[in-house]
């Protein structure tokens, strides 16, 4: 027998209204691939309920050796395109920095970082070793009057065998931007419980989807509408001050 009526999918509420880690500016990292994938994909952003994406090309001088200068006019094009195509979608350019040498050494020359918000600046480590000197450049960020928002730390496999950095980044009141997808097991079993411990611990300052394609934001899709995930009580999370209307 026919189906008369299509099945309805069971609504949800997105209370985050602003993304603030992605990687939609093609050819610029390993994020999407060209312009139509962006379109889909902040497309499908705005069916999620999202009104703002501050996109974070990575920057990292050895593979993605990213700047203004270079990510300038993409990003214009991209603004241009979701204003010709009528897409009421908010976009802003951050970054996503290594922790690495070249990341130091910009800082202590004061080189101009490219943040938002309040002078937040979004960082990631490798995700195996953790630099030696990451407290101090935190530290040296923070006294020079950014905002250090600590990417994904739920991915890192050093923090997963020293939960002791951990607690003592939140200590020096690092901000910590969990990725959404983790609390539904996309990133492996280990990334999913340091998640849900940041959760249960009422760390998460920033949620994000650290989209890069279009599969990415399909998982960032079914872990929203998770019954599990619109149980959750995110206490601080501070994505919505981002977006002022
Ligand atoms: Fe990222």
């Amino acid at each position: 027998m026919f189906k008369l009526f299509k099945k309805k999918r069971k609504s949800f509420i997105n209370p985050v209204k602003v993304d603030m880690h992605s990687h939609l500016i093609p050819g610029v990292d390993d994020g999407v691939k060209d312009f139509e994938e962006s379109i889909t994909i902040i497309k499908k952003f705005l069916s999620l309920g999202y009104k703002k994406l501050i996109t974070t090309p990575h920057i990292m001088k050895e593979f993605y050796d990213n700047s203004w200068d270079t990510l300038a006019e993409p990003f214009h094009e991209l603004k241009k395109l979701l204003y010709e195509q009528r897409i009421p979608m908010e976009i802003e350019l951050g970054a996503e920095y290594h922790i690495d040498e070249f990341f130091i050494e910009k800082l202590d020359r004061n080189e101009k970082m490219l943040t938002f918000g309040d002078n937040h600046i979004l960082v990631e480590t490798s995700f195996y070793n953790a630099p030696v000197f990451l407290k101090d450049v935190l530290f040296e960020l923070m006294t020079k009057g950014y905002n250090p928002i600590f990417a994904h730390p739920e991915r890192y496999f050093y923090l997963a065998q020293n939960s002791n950095l951990l607690n003592e980044l939140k200590d020096m009141q690092i901000l910590f931007q969990i990725n959404i997808s983790s609390l539904q097991g996309y990133y492996g079993k280990h990334a999913k419980k340091i998640a849900e411990k940041i959760v249960e611990n009422g760390w998460v300052d920033f949620v994000g989807s650290d989209c890069h394609n279009i599969g990415h934001v399909d998982a960032l899709e079914k872990t929203i509408r998770s019954k599990s995930y619109q149980s959750i009580e995110f206490k601080n999370i501070q994505n919505n001050r981002f977006f002022r209307r």
